[in-house]
């Protein structure tokens, strides 16, 4: 191959498995909003909540995607603080397959190397889904080749409502006065202060609105979306978001490199 050729290369039609990492930009945290599960049911003509376990499996193949990628962080959006209002019996089979997952994958999870990890109002969730994201959290604690965020019961503007409280109850208390609050110290009182904002975030199934996710956290962060509907969001569709995310110029509000080499 011509050095010319193997220099773009990954820009070109090349957008396989075998693309190589070292080719491109990795997200150090990748956010999936994992949308269309209803859809690639119905057109199975099958129920919704056969749609649900489809993608809960493919959570399992991003998670071994990310890891070929050597992608740190990923986090996604599995249940919603707006998803309560969808039928009773909708909500039942996600609290179900909650349930089963982390217990069903752990050998698969501790194999790849996984710590998994819970974002949202996980204090407000039914005691045995906190016993769920206990023990997950716990029994993980010591892998570090990625970490798995699930969001569940999360809404971006419930955290920072959230964290809003924590930081008035501080001032109440005399702990801090209302101008030590910065963005710094904002951020502190988010649930996962230690996780760095996401770099991409992706949402496939059509969509183009980011829904509550990470308001706070994704305020800089660059936005992939696909048509392609989650079950079916597999190692060639991460590929190409990663291709697009290598391109992206991100200058968080300053000024590109070649800009500032023009002053
Ligand atoms: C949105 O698709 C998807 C959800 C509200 C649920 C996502 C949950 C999973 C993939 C299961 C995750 C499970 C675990 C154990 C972490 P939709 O159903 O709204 O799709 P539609 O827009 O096509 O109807």
């Amino acid at each position: 191959m011509k050095a010319e050729e193997s220099k773009f290369s990954i820009f070109s039609k090349r957008k396989t498995a075998d693309t190589d990492p070292a080719e491109l930009k990795i997200p150090t945290h990748l956010a999936v909003i994992m949308d269309g599960n209803g859809r690639w049911a119905k057109k199975r003509m099958l129920p919704r909540s056969a749609g649900h376990r489809a993608g809960a499996d493919n959570l399992k193949t991003l998670c071994k995607n990310c890891g070929h990628y050597g992608i740190k962080y990923v986090t996604v959006y599995a249940f919603s603080t707006e998803n309560w209002s969808r039928p009773e019996s909708e909500v039942h089979t996600l609290m179900e397959l909650f349930v089963e997952y982390f217990d069903r994958y752990d050998p698969e999870l501790e194999a790849e190397g996984i710590r998994v990890r819970f974002t949202g109002d996980i204090a407000s969730l039914p005691q045995n889904i906190r016993e769920v994201c206990k023990r997950a959290e716990e029994g993980s604690k010591h892998r570090d080749r990625m970490t798995l965020i699930v969001a569940f019961n999360y809404g971006g503007r419930r955290e920072i409502v959230q964290a809003a409280q924590k930081l008035a109850e501080k001032v109440a208390s005399g702990e801090i006065r209302s101008e030590d609050i910065t963005e710094d110290l904002f951020a502190q009182h988010l649930y996962l202060p230690d996780v760095p904002d996401p770099d991409l975030i992706i949402r496939p199934s059509g969509e183009e609105r980011t829904s509550n996710f990470l308001v706070w956290e994704g305020a800089y962060s660059e936005l992939w979306f696909s048509d392609v509907l989650w079950p079916d969001f597999g190692m060639k569709e991460l590929t190409d978001a990663l291709i697009a995310y290598t391109k992206r110029d991100r200058r968080f509000g300053g000024l590109s490199k070649e800009k500032k080499d023009e002053e």
